[in-house]
């Protein structure tokens, strides 16, 4: 690594959803930063693909198949770290229902996986990071949703909205012991959670989202990661509680 505050060597991270889009790509370049990672998912096979990808770079990767709202089973493949210095909460599902269509289930549903899978593993990760007095970085993802009003959006937003309240709070709270946090707004991604299935109606999606975007194109799960690393690292060591926002410029909350 040629700039140091962007090395990770000797340390240790745990990513959630690293077998998607966003969280493999983030799980290989922090291993390629010199973490040894540990990569969670409920997609086993997808598991198996992110570790072969660190070690075929060299890095060095463990896997947990879990579910991020199985808060002992979560609470485990953290603890196993040992030392913890960087936690990813990457993973998340996309719901889309009008607010007079929403049923309970929809709501308890996207809130159990986008808020409280994201809780239960910042509070772990706080907790380890506090027992070893380590001074860590939390990301947990949230998505260009919080800006917007945009139609279906109910479910999804109001849980990643949870996830910067979470981030701020905590960032607030463990501050004090070097520990810090920070969110991650993505703009519209290419990864399986945006595929279409049909090339028609993505090719026809993504050209709509990158005429919005003044950058004028939609974006890649390598320019999410790249933040991943950027709040992971110590080239951020003065930044918690914030929000940074990898979205080709779509909006620009002050
Ligand atoms: N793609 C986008 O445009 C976009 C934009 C903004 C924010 N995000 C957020 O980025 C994160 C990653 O999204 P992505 O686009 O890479 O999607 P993805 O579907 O490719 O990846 C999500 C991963 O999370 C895993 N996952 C889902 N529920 C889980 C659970 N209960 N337990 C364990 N693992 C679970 C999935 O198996 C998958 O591997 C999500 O939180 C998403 O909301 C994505």
């Amino acid at each position: 690594m040629a700039l140091a505050a962007y090395d990770l060597t000797g340390r240790t991270a745990f990513v959630t959803g690293a077998a998607g889009g966003i969280g493999r790509a983030s799980a290989v370049l922090l291993a390629e930063a010199g973490a040894a990672v540990h990569c969670a998912d409920r997609d086993a096979d997808g598991l198996d693909g992110t570790a072969v990808l660190i070690k075929d770079r060299g890095g060095t990767a463990r896997v947990h198949v879990l579910d991020v709202t199985d808060r002992p089973a979560l609470n485990e493949a953290v603890r196993s770290c040992e030392r913890l210095d960087v936690l990813a909460a990457i993973a998340g599902i996309m719901h889309s229902s009008t607010v007079l269509e929403t049923r309970d289930e929809d709501l308890d549903r996207v809130l159990d996986v986008n808020f409280r899978g994201v809780l239960y593993a910042c509070q772990e990760a706080a907790r380890l990071m506090l027992a070893h007095g380590t001074r860590g970085s939390i990301v947990t993802m949230a998505s260009g949703a919080i800006d917007t009003g945009g139609a279906g959006l109910l479910c999804y937003g109001a849980a990643k909205a949870a996830v910067v309240q979470l981030t701020k709070t905590l960032a607030t709270e463990v501050g004090p012991q070097g520990i810090r946090v920070n969110a991650i707004a993505p703009g519209w991604v290419r990864t399986p959670m945006t595929d279409r299935h049909d090339r028609e109606a993505q090719a026809h999606t993504e050209a709509a989202m990158a005429r919005r975007t003044p950058l004028g194109r939609v974006g890649e799960p390598d320019d999410v990661a790249h933040a991943v690393l950027y709040l992971a690292s110590d080239a951020s060591g003065f930044t918690t509680g914030q929000i940074l926002r990898p979205n080709g410029g779509v909006t620009m909350p002050w």
